[in-house]
């Protein structure tokens, strides 16, 4: 059986699905595996390495895809690969499944086709797939570097004979993985560091950081929605939203970083700070928004370009950070990968002449929340 690894559009992601020593992985359990040249040059993946560790080198995607089982991408195959497919391929990756505009042509072609981002992460044994968590927490990290560039002070406090440098001043909102490891990251360079979240039990992991936690207040009602929702996100009343701008309002006032990771899957992201807080901040002052893909936590920010506002406030519209981190965050995707494919098939025959079958079963808890077309059928429920 045969894996391929499909190349990602280098001009806006440096990320590969597979790297040389998940092929090591993937040859130990029987699979052979063949990559398209090239496409783990950006993560600093060589041909030659993939070669070193036992695959092919294929120069198309198409000639890719004609050999392949089950072909791995980042995010969605480009359309002249996807129009290759051919009726019982697997395709895996990012899909982006509530935007993809290609799964009825994969319903068409008679794929299965798995987007990694469904997976049920509560689930234990799914724990070591999870590509949202494994790229956000590497996210978070970059998210406070890049801040502390765009920064023209330093983070720490500095006590210097011409005079002390005050720590600065960092809110962070949203305090899912991402959040998490952005508050770590930013109390490790030494800033004072503020969070806030919808959902209550983050509190205690903020403090648990040491950070200080921005409290919104919460109707009795929403206090019991957050409890029933199993810790994820839920859509506040407008009460809700209006107290927490006045809270971001004011601590935005006084910021030097602001970070938001909030984002809901399937939806836009929610708008957390609006012109007339922005207004407010001071000059130099940066915001990092990291769902400037979806939409914008931040009014007026742009995926991929940092904007100069009036007052001097810079808005980075960072919609792809883990792209920022190549080669640490395609080992990680890749060991998700390979913790999934792994679930997919079951050795034939005894262990010396054993070679591999496939073993779809869409009543598989991981299996059928990821496949998004199957038995030339579009599966995903609508948000
Ligand atoms: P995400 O990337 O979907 O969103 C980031 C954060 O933004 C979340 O904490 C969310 O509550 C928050 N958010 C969304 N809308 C907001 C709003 N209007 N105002 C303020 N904050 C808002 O989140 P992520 O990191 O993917 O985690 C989602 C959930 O999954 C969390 O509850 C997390 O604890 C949980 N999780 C559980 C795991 C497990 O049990 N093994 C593993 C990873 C995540």
């Amino acid at each position: 059986m045969k894996i391929g690894v499909i190349s990602a559009d280098i001009t806006s992601e440096s990320r590969v699905a597979i790297t040389p020593d998940a092929v090591k992985k993937l040859r130990k359990l029987g699979f052979e595996v063949v990559v398209q040249s090239g496409a783990g040059q950006a993560a600093y993946y060589a041909d030659e390495l993939y070669q070193a560790a036992g695959a092919d080198i294929a120069s198309s995607s198409t000639e890719v895809i004609t050999q392949s089982n089950i072909i791995t991408t980042v995010n969605d195959l480009p359309a002249e690969a996807t129009e290759s497919l051919s009726s019982g391929q697997i395709v895996i990756g990012m899909l982006d499944p509530y935007r993809n505009t290609q799964l009825d042509t994969y319903a068409a072609k008679g794929a299965t086709v798995f987007a990694m981002e469904l997976l049920p992460r509560t689930l234990s044994r799914a724990q070591n797939m999870d590509v949202l968590s494994s790229q956000a927490n590497l996210a978070g990290y970059k998210a406070v570097l890049l801040a502390a560039n765009e920064y023209s002070r330093p983070f720490p406090m500095f006590m210097t004979s011409a005079g002390t440098v005050k720590p600065a001043k960092v809110v962070i909102l949203g305090v899912g993985v991402a959040g998490l490891q952005a508050i770590a990251t930013a109390k490790r360079l030494g800033a004072v560091v503020e969070a806030s979240d919808l959902r209550p039990t983050a509190r205690e992991q903020v403090e648990s950081l040491g950070g200080k936690w921005l409290d919104v207040p919460m109707s009795a009602e929403e206090a019991e929605t957050a409890k029933s929702t199993g810790g994820y996100a839920w859509t506040p009343s407008e009460q809700y939203v209006k107290d927490q701008a006045a809270v971001v309002d004011k601590a935005l006032s006084n910021a030097d970083i602001v970070i938001t990771t909030a984002q809901i899957p399937g939806r836009n992201a929610p708008r957390l700070v609006h012109g007339a807080t922005l207004a407010k901040m001071k000059a130099g002052s940066v915001l990092i928004d990291m769902a400037a893909g979806t939409g914008g936590n931040v009014e007026g920010s742009v995926p991929n370009e940092t904007i100069t506002t009036d007052n001097g406030v810079r808005i980075v519209g960072a919609a792809n950070i883990p792209s920022q981190l190549a080669a640490q965050s395609s080992d990680l995707y890749a060991n998700n990968l390979v913790n999934f494919i792994t679930t997919l098939i079951a050795p034939v025959g005894d262990d010396a002449s054993a070679s591999l079958a496939l073993n779809l079963d869409m009543e598989d808890e991981i299996q059928g929340a990821l496949a998004v077309t199957h038995d030339s059928q579009v599966r995903l429920a609508k948000r």
